[in-house]
């Protein structure tokens, strides 16, 4: 069992929150950039999904979407028998994320998220929500 967080961050907030998570638990990660040729999609990362069972699946929130260069990436990944701990970072307004994550992951077992609501880059409850997530992702992944 391996676990890996991957994210998109635009302006910061996932990758902070995305990296809180990697130094707590020891985890690899992989950020998942858009091509600057295409951006409707991804440039191609070191990594190989057959090499991680858990993942942590950090993005922001960008007019109601998880931006479409990574839910194109999550939508190339075989997710049966994998699990996924998503990660939103967001200002307020859901959207169709949701929906959209469970689409792109057809066939993971989804287990509990975590939502950040930041405001001018501040997320005010930040250390304690995120502290407690990472202690439950230790739990549930069995992750000693
Ligand atoms: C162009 C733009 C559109 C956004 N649209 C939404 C939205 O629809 N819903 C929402 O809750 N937050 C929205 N936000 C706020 C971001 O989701 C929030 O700031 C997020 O933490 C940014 O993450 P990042 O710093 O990792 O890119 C938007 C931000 C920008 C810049």
């Amino acid at each position: 069992m391996k676990a890996i967080v991957i994210y998109f961050s635009h302006s910061g907030n996932t990758r902070k929150a995305a990296e809180y998570v990697a130094n707590a638990l020891g985890l690899d990660t992989a950020q998942i950039m858009p091509n600057d040729s295409d951006s409707n999609y991804w440039a191609p990362v070191e990594f190989n999904p057959d090499d991680y069972s858990d993942y942590i699946i950090g993005y922001p929130i960008i007019d109601g979407s998880i931006p479409r260069h990574f839910q194109e990436f999550l939508s190339s990944i075989d997710w049966r028998g994998r699990k996924v701990y998503p990660l939103c970072t967001m200002g307020g307004y859901l959207g169709e994320v949701e929906y959209q994550l469970h689409k792109a992951c057809q066939g993971a077992s989804f287990r509990d998220g975590l939502k950040l609501k930041f405001i001018d880059g501040k997320c005010t409850s930040f250390d304690k929500d995120i502290s407690s997530w990472t202690a439950y992702i230790q739990r549930d992944a069995r992750l000693f």
